[in-house]
């Protein structure tokens, strides 16, 4: 079973459609094992995003990601770190194929809703980051 860390970013928390962004987790039968919300600084988001800091858009990025609350979560489930990023669609929203998240529910390339890991590897980092190593309740069934 796989793992992988979600985060609903900050312009889909204050439009207050968490629990829809849920929804479709669990309709996919993803199972969410760890959450929290927290407000981002400009430590926390730079280190997260420290592999884009030479990026064009790496200042707009920890600007948006740090201007409110966002929802870091745990989800469990077979093949999820793929099967999230589908659901996901893709980073630009205009581009996303309809029915999935950013096509429904995102704006624009800067303000896109949610971030999924992109791999396996990456997901343990980023869920270690966020939770620790044992901030992620054990097991499920
Ligand atoms: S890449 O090339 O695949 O690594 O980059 P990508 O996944 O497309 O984007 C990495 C993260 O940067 C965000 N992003 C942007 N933010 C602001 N402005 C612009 N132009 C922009 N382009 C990309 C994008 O949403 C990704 O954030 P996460 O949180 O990983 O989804």
């Amino acid at each position: 079973m796989e793992r992988t860390l979600s985060i609903i970013k900050p312009d889909a928390v204050a439009k207050n459609i968490i629990g829809q962004i849920y929804s479709r987790f669990e309709e996919a039968g993803f199972k969410i094992v760890a959450s929290k919300m927290i407000h981002l600084d400009n430590y926390l988001a730079g280190g997260f995003y420290a592999v884009h800091k030479n990026r064009p858009f790496y200042g707009e990025l920890i600007e948006f990601m740090t201007s409110g609350p966002v929802m870091v979560q745990v989800l469990e489930g077979e093949n999820v770190v793929v099967r999230h990023r589908e659901i996901m669609g893709t980073t630009n929203p205009k581009e996303a194929d309809s029915g999935t998240i950013r096509a429904d529910f995102a704006k624009s390339l800067d303000e896109n809703a949610v971030h999924g890991s992109d791999s396996l590897e990456n997901a343990a980092i980023e869920i270690e980051y966020f939770f620790g190593k044992d901030g992620v309740f054990p097991r499920t069934r």
